[in-house]
């Protein structure tokens, strides 16, 4: 990466009269953003912000953050972890932006990106993409109900056309919203074609605020051509930060991990697994976070499979002594059948 991109990393931005430090941030995904992979990921540092797993609008005035599996922190993140939420209704999300913004989030984040069926048949997520009129509301609704910076996480929409983003991206500025997240990829894409990073310059021409650009940024080169490519003023990255949560440390400082922090990593991430969630949910999230982790290894694809049939955290952590003690060769980019 050239040095003025790692400086541009290191440049703070302002959002809303708000600073934040850096300019890599990590991406809202559910059952991977847990508490444990952020407090992971913040001994690493490197990052501006931290984005939370999606949580439902509807309850969340009223959830106790010390029994929700999602709804859940550590108050010293406060300063850089933005909450985001989905929903249907204006007012809904609007009681719960309140509610985090009275627990002192640095930010709020309005989910119109998430194409899961689940999500999509309430009319919420990216569907919302169908209605444009009803996003607009809700981030009308956010902003009279709120003063914290408040973010859109948006996809292109349901057909592959630059022109419908574009224009509700700047609905969404004019509606009130502080700074955009923009994945380029059509609802019902899953991840398996490319990211139109083209279209995120569009997106970043069209507004004022600040557009952070998202999708398949897995390499230093990556990150250096999506910022270069689109102009965006910082980039959200996920799956990659999952896989190797000093990414933001090594990519912002310039200096390489390797093996061995990946040993390292692995036991401090499932200490903290089983120090925040009952066992079975643990070894849960173990699972789906592991295959992104085995995903920058060559026999990456064997070494998981160990996790899966592994009867409990003391096979897991025999499972990552073994796979390391045989000094496996890494690869620079991940393996995208697990990805
Ligand atoms: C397992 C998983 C869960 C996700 N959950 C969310 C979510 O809760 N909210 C959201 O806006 N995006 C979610 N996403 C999408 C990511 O934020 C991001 O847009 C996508 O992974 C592309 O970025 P990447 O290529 O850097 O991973 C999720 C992605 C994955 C892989």
């Amino acid at each position: 990466m050239k040095q003025a991109t790692r400086d541009f990393l290191n440049t703070p931005l302002e959002i809303a009269g708000r600073r934040i430090e850096k300019r890599l941030v990590l991406a809202p995904m559910s059952g991977l953003g847990n508490v444990a992979l952020r407090e992971v990921l913040s001994g690493y540092g490197g990052f501006g912000l931290l984005f939370m797993e999606m949580c439902s609008a509807r309850g969340l005035p009223q959830e106790n953050r010390r029994v929700s599996s999602v709804f859940q922190w550590r108050d010293v993140e406060l300063p850089y972890l933005v909450c985001q939420i989905f929903g249907s209704s204006p007012e809904d999300m609007a009681a719960a932006a309140r509610r985090i913004e009275a627990e002192g989030f640095f930010g709020v984040d309005l989910n119109f990106g998430c194409s899961v069926s689940r999500i999509c048949k309430r009319n919420c997520g990216a569907a919302l993409l169908r209605t444009p009129d009803q996003a607009v509301r809700i981030v009308e609704a956010v902003r009279r109900a709120v003063s914290l910076p408040v973010w859109v996480k948006f996809r292109t929409g349901w057909e592959d056309r630059r022109e419908p983003a574009v224009d509700l991206a700047r609905r969404f500025e004019a509606a009130g919203a502080d700074a955009l997240t923009f994945h380029p990829r059509v609802a019902p894409d899953r991840r398996a074609r490319p990211p139109r990073w083209g279209y995120i310059q569009t997106v970043k021409q069209a507004v004022g605020i600040p557009v952070f650009g998202n999708g398949n940024v897995f390499t230093e080169a990556d990150c250096e051509n999506i910022i270069e490519q689109t102009g965006c003023d910082g980039v959200s990255l996920g799956r990659v930060a999952v896989a190797k949560p000093w990414v933001f440390a090594e990519w912002t400082s310039g200096t390489p991990y390797g093996k061995e922090a990946y040993v390292e990593m692995l036991h401090r991430f499932i200490d903290l697994l089983e120090f925040y969630y009952e066992p079975a949910r643990a070894m849960r999230l173990f699972r789906k976070s592991s295959v992104y982790m085995a995903a920058f290894f060559r026999f990456g694809h064997g070494f998981h499979k160990r996790f899966l049939g592994a009867a409990g955290f003391s096979d897991v952590r025999m499972a990552v002594d073994a796979f390391f003690d045989q000094a496996p060769e890494m690869s620079l980019k991940p393996n995208m059948n697990l990805f």
